[in-house]
């Protein structure tokens, strides 16, 4: 069973969304621990409630290279197959990422590249876009700029406010997450550049659009 590392910072919802996945049996993988950078986290109450493993890693008033090296250790020492960066509110360095190479995924509550960084919500709100969503990225030495395996889309409503519209968002991230860490763990895709292509057909993977909680497929 390939093991997964979930890295969070805060509530966990995604946590749980992946765990539920797997208990349901609709993502063959274990989330062999769960690390947070934060002591207090909401997330990490969460993972010890559904039995999993979990490590605190203090980052506040530490070098970023020892704490990162405290991260390896002990990521090695379990050797996961896939770390999933969930609300992990703590940018890596190149250091890091190249320590797992292809083997770290982000979800990020807007279409990227739009709205990289702090508050996605909130941006695309005040931006004016008639759509937004979520998208599940490999992590390389920029902000959320690695390469986009899946998105999803969700539109911006006339009525929307930060915190429906992230509700909104949030509920297609679950499923999203999911459905990229299965892609990775099958080993079904390949990078191309920045392009992610799947290995099957050798064509890009197909998108799903969510629109109104309906799912339509793009070509
Ligand atoms: C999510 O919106 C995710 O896209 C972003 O941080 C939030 C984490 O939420 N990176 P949760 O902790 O999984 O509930």
């Amino acid at each position: 069973m390939k093991r997964l590392a979930i890295l969070l910072s805060g509530r966990g919802s995604n946590l749980e969304a992946i765990a539920n996945r797997i208990q349901e049996k609709r993502l063959p993988a274990k989330i062999e621990l769960v690390i947070s950078n934060i002591a207090s986290a909401v997330g990490l109450e969460k993972a010890r409630q559904l039995g999993l493993q979990t490590v605190v890693i203090t980052s506040a008033g530490r070098v970023r290279e020892e704490f990162e090296r405290h991260l390896i250790d002990v990521l090695k020492g379990h050797q996961v197959d896939l770390i999933c960066l969930a609300g992990f509110m703590r940018i890596l360095s190149p250091f890091f990422i190249r320590s797992f190479p292809q083997r770290i995924l982000n979800i990020h509550p807007s279409l990227l590249p739009a709205f990289s960084g702090l508050n996605p919500q909130r941006r695309a709100l005040e931006s004016g876009v008639r759509f937004s969503g979520c998208t599940v990225h490999f992590v390389d030495e920029g902000t959320d700029t690695g390469p986009i395996l899946l998105q999803a889309v969700v539109p911006v409503l006339e009525t929307d406010d930060e915190e429906t519209l992230s509700y909104r968002i949030l509920a297609e991230e679950h499923k999203l997450y999911s459905e990229a860490i299965s892609m990775v763990l099958r080993n079904e895709i390949r990078l191309e550049g920045r392009r992610v292509i799947q290995k099957e057909n050798e064509s890009r993977i197909n998108s799903t659009l969510y629109s109104d909680g309906k799912e339509l497929s793009l070509p």
